[in-house]
């Protein structure tokens, strides 16, 4: 994720599965059947008006400390360039969200992206990710980057996945000292 205030000073200045393999009997099956709805995500625009629910779930995801301030999520919401996903359970709740800004040198920056633990390795990421990607596309964006811890392995494996390569080391990025690596893409 992103540290704003090292990469958009102006935010600061007045003031980002598996399926249940299917039993073939009877009452196996139907518990397979429930397991496979309770999978099923719906992705859907991220808006100030899940300004709360998001950020109780960032704080869920970022348990280091990097978690965002309810302010950097109500400006980033509100923002006319923002481009962000929700991903909602059946019932309505929301697992996870990706927060992408429109820059203006008119590159994607995805800014946060989090899961809900109990909802990871269930291609939930990769949906949203995607699913951002085709927003950009929509306002002309042709290059998307982003910014990923260096010791968080499993994120970049997503990001490689999906096509994003490293072109940067950040040095002492995290405010723990961490450093970060900047990830590019494009999506012409
Ligand atoms: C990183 C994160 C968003 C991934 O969400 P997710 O929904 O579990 O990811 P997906 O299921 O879409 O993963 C797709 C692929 O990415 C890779 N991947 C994702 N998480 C991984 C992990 N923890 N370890 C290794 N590879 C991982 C795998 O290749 C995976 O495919 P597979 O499950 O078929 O092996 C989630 O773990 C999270 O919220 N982490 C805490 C917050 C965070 O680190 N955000 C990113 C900040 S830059």
């Amino acid at each position: 994720m992103a540290v704003l205030k090292k990469i958009r000073s102006r935010l600061f200045s007045s003031g980002a599965g598996h399926g249940e393999e299917t039993d073939p009997e009877g009452e196996a099956s139907a518990a397979g059947a429930a397991q496979d709805a309770r999978w099923r995500y719906d992705v859907r625009p991220l808006t100030a008006a899940q300004l709360d629910e998001c950020w109780r779930l960032d704080h869920r995801c970022f348990v280091d400390g990097e978690a965002y301030s309810r302010e950097t999520f109500e400006y980033l919401l509100t923002s006319p360039e923002s481009v962000s996903y929700r991903a909602v359970t059946p019932d309505g709740t929301m697992v996870g969200f990706i927060v992408g800004i429109v820059e203006p040198d008119q590159t994607g920056h995805i800014t946060t992206l989090g899961v809900a633990p109990e909802h990871r390795r269930r291609g939930v990421a990769r949906r949203m990710l995607l699913k951002v990607e085709e927003g950009f596309r929509r306002r002309g964006v042709r290059i998307t980057r982003l910014e990923v811890r260096s010791v968080n392995a499993g994120a970049q494996d997503l990001y490689l996945k999906l096509g994003f390569a490293v072109t940067q080391r950040l040095p002492r990025y995290y405010s723990n000292g961490g450093d970060g690596l900047l990830m590019v893409k494009s999506i012409v």
